[in-house]
């Protein structure tokens, strides 16, 4: 039983708004029974548009006054809208309304959170503070003025400038912000609350001088010096790679525990989860600080491109997501390793986008319609939509580029546009003709490329044959799609001449290669240029010589998980008939010989190198997946490894160590990752030794890469009974318990473990005091990284299944958006046996079944179901 029928909302039936909005006056009193928020918006009709009333949204809104030029005006209150007629074609509207940022818990809008009162209006959360037209082409200059008790919200934050601030009766203050800039309403924010703040300054390439702090709990501020570096270097490198300054006088940062997302980029007032802003080496790895470095730069990316250009409307989100992921990528590169962030790029490609892009979320990076917007900040719009601004570079070359981007700015800084508008400034700029390209935004799947090739001795050239295909979309007209390719000796030589970008256009083409003297191995992909699937024959014998000597990092790592992959999945299918595995030597020649150039090819390449493909994304390569075949053929091939390489990797242990203090610089972290991972393959072997020895590292680390490293590799062991085991968890959490992100990883660490009572485990965490329903990144890290647990999830008597679906449904109504995410772990059960199934779509059925289901859980569930 469904109590609402979600609307559908279409791309094709955009209309710009019958009303323009030029000025918000907000007054914001928080006070003990509520927060009142009045606003006075001056409004005029869009000369554009023919005459139709004004039609305000809301959402949980208690209307207190409304009046129109200082009068009483008629008014239409609906749950969800207000509607005027006969207003004067220019007028000034003030409403007064209450709101309970105590009582919301979906984080949307205006709620409370340990230390205060934060935001969160996009896509659509200004509707729930306040009557406004919620839709980012209506954009507007906001003056803010809060007000609240002064001791226990000492801190007023507003977007823009601080204006004027000042006491008020009974212990309260106030403070007033002036935003000079027109911005939509999902990128205003406000912040009331008791936070410690780190400041410092930015002078950019012209001279301005720029304002920055970053507020935190208080306590927190020896964890924020490494996001205040990486700001200031993304300013920088902006300036340096784009040409592109802080157009703001100051710019704040404020970290908050509950977050559903990441972080958000309102105007000068970024609001960011905690997660991503929080760090000190005995507390983060190596990982958590390059992300820091990546989405504190892509928050401020958006200032131009999301904030100063946005978006004309919902269905355009990777207009401003695509283009600034590509720009914090190009700025991770930049700053650590662009070997290793290309990998693990398209290694998270891997993980989540394709198996998206195959189940029953798949949309184009613009999608045409959908019922819930919150649904839509997906791995497609995100991560594809930065592949696809990606191949536009490639296509028409770095600088082309950058004059595209200038070209951008320069017709549409101020305005809300389209993704078309986007590329018709690389067109223009470049003189490069998009049309074909645009399928890359229209269609919904992850194209297929079939390669042939064909040596011709006689005539000495090489004819290589490129077909496309792509079963889920809408017709089979053809992509562009660039290529880049090399050919190499069979001893490892690159072919001179051989290093070209091909463009594929047709359904089937080929390309031919002149003065190749000998049989060559081909490197298809180089770089990976294209987010697709190759299908192409190459021989083990040619991906060994592509693993040693292909001089593109990506495609000599590629060429080892295809040799991997092919080998778990062959493998796979021996286990699932009882038979045993057998190793070819070749594949452990060629990992010994990686382990052994560590110091040439760099320790964090090797590292990527030996890490096997997942098994989320092995998946996605089988029909109907056996996932306990797949885990143990995996788990097989790792124990193989680790077995004919023990000496290596306990001598690789041994000498690996950085005896220099803690920094997470890339070089370090490569030589840590590398060391890790060896003691990961050494517990293969579960005996009292290696247990001794990880046990060992997890108690003597100095830094939590270490440390977590080796509590991972205890969580992951079998047996029933581990001392170390239990005695590192119990030792992590106690030291621990009192860090927030730190518990979290404690969590995730033992929802993601291999162990068999993974599950039960999981259900015991549910119960204990560091879990909390109404906290996302816990959510994330005990439920929704157990649904990500390929084994364990989908477990062949539904217990999986059935968890998430009570999970969904204790949370969907508290906070809709994380239930849906969580709904997002069935994507992919039609990929198992028909047992599986059955357990699956009772789970998924009773979840859609349920009365009231919160209309972004429904439609994820009703797409799976469909
Ligand atoms: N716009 C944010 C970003 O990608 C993500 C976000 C979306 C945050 C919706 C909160 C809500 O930077
Ligand atoms: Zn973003």
């Amino acid at each position: 039983m469904k109590t609402d029928t979600p609307q559908t909302i279409y791309l094709k039936d955009y209309t710009p708004p019958a009303w323009l909005v030029d000025t918000v006056d907000l007054d914001v009193s928080i006070e003990a029974d509520g927060t009142v928020v009045s606003a006075t918006q001056t409004l005029r009709r869009n000369p554009a548009v023919a005459d139709q009333p004004l039609v305000l949204d809301g959402e949980e809104l208690e209307t207190l006054a409304v009046s129109v030029d200082g009068r009483e005006h008629p008014y239409l209150a609906s749950a969800t809208s207000l509607t005027l007629n006969d207003l004067p074609a220019s007028c000034t509207l003030r409403t007064v309304v209450r709101i309970q940022p105590d009582n919301n818990t979906r984080l949307s809008g205006m709620y409370r959170s340990k230390d205060g009162y934060f935001t969160q209006c996009e896509a659509q959360g200004f509707r729930r503070i306040t009557w406004f037209m919620d839709r980012p082409d209506v954009m507007s200059t906001y003056t803010v003025t809060l007000h609240a008790d002064r001791a226990t919200f000492p801190v007023l934050l507003a977007n823009g400038n601080p204006v004027a601030s000042g006491d008020e009766a009974n212990g309260r203050h106030w403070a007033t912000w002036a935003d000079p800039f027109r911005k939509p309403a999902y990128l205003f924010a406000l912040v009331a609350g008791k936070l410690d703040v780190l400041r410092d300054t930015f002078r950019t390439a012209s001279g301005r001088e720029v304002q920055l702090a970053i507020y935190v709990e208080p306590g927190k501020l020896d964890q924020c010096p490494h996001a205040m570096a990486a700001l200031k270097k993304s300013m920088k490198w902006d300036e340096e790679r784009f040409g592109l300054e802080c157009d703001l006088d100051h710019y704040m940062i404020v970290a908050v525990g509950d977050f559903n997302m990441g972080a958000m980029e309102n105007k000068g007032l970024n609001i960011f989860n905690t997660k991503y802003v929080l760090a000190r080496p005995d507390v983060a790895t190596d990982v958590d600080f390059e992300n820091i470095d990546r989405v504190v730069a892509h928050e401020y990316f958006h200032n131009w491109t999301g904030n100063r250009v946005t978006c004309r409307d919902w269905f355009q989100l990777s207009l401003k997501e695509g283009l600034t992921v590509f720009r914090d990528q190009e700025f991770g590169a930049d700053l650590h390793n662009r070997q290793t962030a290309r990998i693990r790029e398209v290694r998270g490609l891997r993980a989540a986008q394709f198996p998206e892009d195959a189940g029953p979320m798949a949309h184009p990076i613009r999608p045409e319609s959908f019922v819930e917007i919150n649904n839509f900040y997906t791995a497609t719009v995100y991560e594809k939509g930065a592949e696809v601004i990606r191949m536009i570079q490639t296509l028409i070359g770095r600088d082309a580029f950058r004059a595209g981007m200038d070209e951008y700015f320069r017709r549409h800084d101020g305005q809300a546009v389209t993704c078309e508008d986007f590329v018709a400034a690389m067109a223009a700029a470049s003189g490069f003709d998009f049309t074909q390209f645009m399928r890359w935004y229209r269609q919904p799947g992850t194209p297929r490329i079939a390669a042939d090739g064909f040596w011709d001795a006689d005539s000495a050239s090489y004819t290589l044959t490129l077909s496309q295909s792509n079963p889920r979309a809408s017709d089979d007209a053809p992509y562009l799609i660039p290529v880049r390719v090399a050919l190499f000796a069979a001893d490892g030589r690159l072919l001179p001449g051989s290093e070209r970008l091909l463009q594929l256009s047709a359904s089937s083409q080929s390309f031919v290669f002149e003065n190749v003297a000998e049989e060559p191995v081909p490197s298809l992909l180089r770089d990976f240029s294209a987010p697709v699937y190759l299908d192409f024959d190459d021989t083990p014998e040619q991906l060994t010589v592509l693993l040693a000597h292909e001089s593109d990092p990506f495609n000599a790592w590629e060429a080892g998980q295809r040799l991997a992959t092919r080998l778990i999945l062959a493998a796979s299918t021996e286990i699932a008939a009882g038979r045993t595995p057998v190793w070819p030597a070749s594949f452990v020649d060629a990992a010994r010989q990686l382990l052994q150039s560590h110091a040439e090819r760099g320790a964090a390449f090797v590292a990527e190198a030996l890490t096997l493909p997942g098994e989320t994304t092995l998946a996605e390569l089988i029909s109907v997946v056996d996932p306990d075949a797949l885990h143990a053929a995996r788990n097989s091939l790792s124990r193989h490894l680790a077995e004919q390489l023990e000496n290596e990797f306990a001598g690789l242990y041994a000498s690996l160590t950085v005896s220099e203090a803690y920094t997470p610089s890339s070089e370090h972290a490569g030589r840590r990752a590398l060391r890790n991972l060896c003691l990961s393959y050494l517990v293969e072997f579960d005996g009292e030794a290696v247990r001794e020895l990880a046990f060992k590292q997890f108690r003597e680390a100095d830094n939590m890469t270490d440390q977590f490293a080796a509590l991972a590799a205890l969580a992951n062991i079998n047996a029933a009974d581990c001392r170390q085991r239990d005695s590192a968890l119990a030792e992590f959490y106690a030291r621990w318990q009192d860090e927030a992100l730190v518990v979290d990883k404690w969590l995730q660490v033992q929802s993601t473990s291999r162990r068999p009572d993974t599950l039960a485990t999981v259900k015991a965490l549910t119960a204990h005091p560091a879990f909390d329903l109404g906290n996302p990144n816990k959510i994330y890290a005990l439920i929704r990284a157990f649904g990500a647990n390929l084994v364990r999830f989908n477990a062949a008597d539904g217990s999986g299944y059935a968890f998430m679906a009570e999970q969904i449904l204790a949370l969907h109504d508290r906070n809709p958006q994380v239930a849906s995410r969580l709904a997002r772990c069935f994507d992919r059960w039609k990929k198992f046996d028909a047992g599986r199934q059955a357990h699956a779509q009772a789970a998924l059925r009773r979840v859609r079944d349920h009365q009231g289901l919160s209309r972004d859980v429904l439609e994820v569930v009703t797409r799976a179901l469909g």
